[in-house]
């Protein structure tokens, strides 16, 4: 075999977060595959193979136009044998012969539409489906024991798995602009999720809650939420409280965030557009109250995407030996928090 000529190959680092990733690029036929041999081996709680073929679909998402063979990828970190002999069948046929078995399976079908319901996740779908449930019906025939988010998610089944447009997302940021003020004046609403990352259509509207002067924000959810409820916004709600008690060392990379947060179904009622037939639309609603000291660091957490963040944090701590979640950075050889933290109100960062 030949070595193709060097300038033929693509050099990518091998971090996603230092990779440009746009929206649109040239190899969706490629990474919806990848995606799907992911996802499929998410629901069998194989974390390890779920992101290897994650990583391996990153790596085409950065290419700067369609490829046509593996060899113009070199040996990249990232993109392990599995993933290329996929690569290798769909240039090839058109299609992998796996990746559509996978596609056509009960197990695959069965899986997605019950994590589809909100407050479903890999295991509690899993457990349905050794009980041999396979349809929503069989849910409600068989009596099986839902929260009460997994109520109101299938529920709203059908409304909560259309897209969102970015003109809904909007409206909705705009309204709790103008409803925080009722309750905190001067506090902020940012839109963050896949529309920060320009996406047009998104499964959810992640907002994130500050003010300008730290601590002000503590205690304003509730009665927002109370208030929203009472408006009839409110379909359904689960609300955490704030469990942030300063810097402490993640046991992995994926430790979730402690900021106060409502994970809401809204009505949205009816702008145009909306094709429910019945003038108001159920959608899901993350809402997430910030100090400002640790804005920053929640905005780029929240921001996503989850193979980003996860990168961006494997890129602090392999390569610069620091700790970054959604609250602060934190050099682990200074022994000092660069930001975030706690009780930033003048001299943040420093801890003993
Ligand atoms: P999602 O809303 O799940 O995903 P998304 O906005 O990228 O895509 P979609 O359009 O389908 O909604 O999560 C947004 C980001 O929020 C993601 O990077 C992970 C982060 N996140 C947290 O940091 N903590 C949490 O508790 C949750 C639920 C999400
Ligand atoms: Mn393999
Ligand atoms: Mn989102
Ligand atoms: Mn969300």
């Amino acid at each position: 075999m030949t070595e193709p000529a060097a300038e033929h190959r693509w050099q990518l680092a091998p971090y996603a977060c230092q990779r440009r990733t746009p929206l649109v690029h040239s190899n969706h036929t490629l990474t919806e595959a990848l995606e799907i041999l992911a996802e499929e081996a998410g629901f069998g709680g194989s974390e390890g193979r779920s992101l290897a073929f994650t990583r391996a679909a990153s790596v085409l998402k950065a290419l700067p136009c369609r490829l046509k063979n593996l060899e113009q990828l070199g040996p990249l970190p990232g993109l392990g044998e599995h993933s290329r002999r996929v690569i290798q069948d769909v240039l090839e046929d058109g299609v992998s012969v796996e990746v559509e078995r996978v596609k056509l399976s009960e197990r695959y079908q069965t899986m997605k539409l019950f994590t589809r319901i909100f407050g479903v996740g890999v295991r509690t779908a899993d457990r349905w489906y050794q009980e041999g449930l396979r349809t929503l019906e069989d849910l409600q025939e068989h009596h099986t024991k839902l929260t009460r988010q997994q109520r109101a998610g299938l529920q709203h089944y059908d409304d909560l798995n259309t897209p969102l447009g970015r003109k809904e997302a909007e409206t909705i940021t705009q309204d709790m602009q103008e409803a925080v003020q009722r309750f905190l004046p001067g506090a902020m609403v940012t839109l963050a999720g896949g529309f920060r990352r320009g996406k047009q259509n998104g499964h959810d509207v992640d907002l994130l809650i500050t003010h300008p002067e730290d601590g002000r924000e503590v205690g304003l959810l509730s009665p927002l939420v109370s208030w929203l409820d009472s408006q009839g916004v409110i379909l359904s709600q689960h609300s955490q409280k704030n469990s942030y008690e300063g810097p402490e060392q993640p046991r992995d990379g994926r430790v979730l965030d402690r900021f106060e947060r409502c994970f809401c179904i809204f009505r949205l009622e009816a702008q145009g557009g909306l094709a429910t037939g019945r003038g108001w639309k159920a959608v899901r609603v993350d809402l997430v109250v910030t100090p400002i000291s640790q804005f920053p660091f929640a905005l780029l957490g929240w921001t996503g995407s989850r193979h980003f963040e996860r990168e961006l944090r494997r890129f602090a701590g392999h390569e610069r030996k620091m700790v970054l979640n959604s609250h602060a950075l934190y050099d682990t050889k200074q022994v000092q928090w660069l930001g975030g933290g706690m009780g930033c109100g003048g001299g943040c960062g420093q801890q003993d």
